[in-house]
């Protein structure tokens, strides 16, 4: 190539690059959000209701359904009010089935569904493992399952934590979940590419009900966090919500296996 042609490649495709440029947005997506009904699954499905999709938060208990419905429906949203228990597949097809009939097909699925048993490696039940593992993994799987069977569906976000990254004491359970979660993630990204995106997002540490003792304010875990993240202060669920907005936007076509953390800079934090 002489230089004279190269220089007139390159220009063209500046030029092309920034009128291809697709933005952050989910107008018109319909998007199930399971475990949506409380801390940052709930500050999800509000900030997707904000950005104009048509949400279905999702969990067992009826009255958190219809009190987030009713509060994205607040924001603009047309929510659909649908209970799930990701342990149970009839449940799980129970919901597909009512999203598509209301909304034609479900575009995207959020898996932010909680479960802890703070207990060490030493101490862990069978039962608390295998509790914390079938919701917080095996029934992140069965979810995307159930909507690939049933949906058109082109993108998945999971909620990661930082526990599969970072050693935190009492949490064997949930963290070696955490751990499939990341794994499962890019194994999901690889199988079902190019149709579906698979990404997630890890928070840091937030103020959630599932956390409210372990972190409270003035505890020594509060103060720690606080200290260490370079933004000196706790998380808060809605904190969480942007990366997952991108993700599931046009914007972010070309990601899929990526995990966005999301922490206040702990994790690059030393001192
Ligand atoms: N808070 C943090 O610091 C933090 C950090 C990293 C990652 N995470 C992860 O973020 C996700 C949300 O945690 P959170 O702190 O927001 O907890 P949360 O406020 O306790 O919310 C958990 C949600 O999961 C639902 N849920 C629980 N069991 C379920 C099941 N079997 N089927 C369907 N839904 C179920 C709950 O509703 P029902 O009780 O009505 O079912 C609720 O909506 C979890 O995966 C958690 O591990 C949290």
């Amino acid at each position: 190539m002489t230089v004279a042609a190269h220089r007139t490649v390159v220009p063209d495709e500046h030029h092309s690059a920034a009128v291809d440029y697709e933005p952050i947005s989910v107008d018109g997506k319909t998007v199930v959000v399971v475990g949506g009904t409380s801390g940052i699954g709930r500050a999800i499905t509000l900030a997707l209701a904000i950005e104009g999709a048509n949400v279905v938060p999702t969990s067992r208990t009826e009255e958190r359904v219809a009190a987030t419905a009713a509060a994205a429906r607040e924001r603009g949203a047309a929510a659909l009010e649908h209970t799930c228990d990701v342990t149970d597949r009839d449940s799980l097809d129970a919901l597909a089935d009512a999203a598509v009939e209301r909304f034609g097909t479900v575009d995207a699925v959020v898996n932010s569904p909680g479960a802890i048993a703070r207990a060490s490696v030493a101490d862990v039940t069978d039962d608390e493992w295998a509790r914390v593992l079938d919701v917080q993994l095996t029934g992140v799987h069965r979810t995307v399952q159930t909507f690939l069977d049933r949906a058109d569906l082109e993108s998945v976000v999971n909620v990661a934590s930082l526990s599969s990254a970072l050693g935190i004491e009492d949490l064997a359970a949930y963290s070696a979940a955490k751990g499939g979660i990341d794994g499962y993630t890019h194994a999901a990204a690889k199988d079902l590419g190019p149709d579906v995106r698979v990404n997630a997002v890890r928070p840091g540490f937030v103020a959630t009900p599932q956390t409210a003792d372990a972190y409270a304010e003035g505890s020594h875990r509060y103060e720690r966090i606080v200290e260490r993240a370079s933004i000196g202060r706790i998380g808060r669920p809605a904190d969480i919500a942007g990366a997952v907005v991108y993700l599931l936007s046009p914007a972010a076509s070309y990601v899929t296996g990526e995990t966005i953390t999301v922490d206040g800079g702990f994790t690059p934090s030393a001192f």
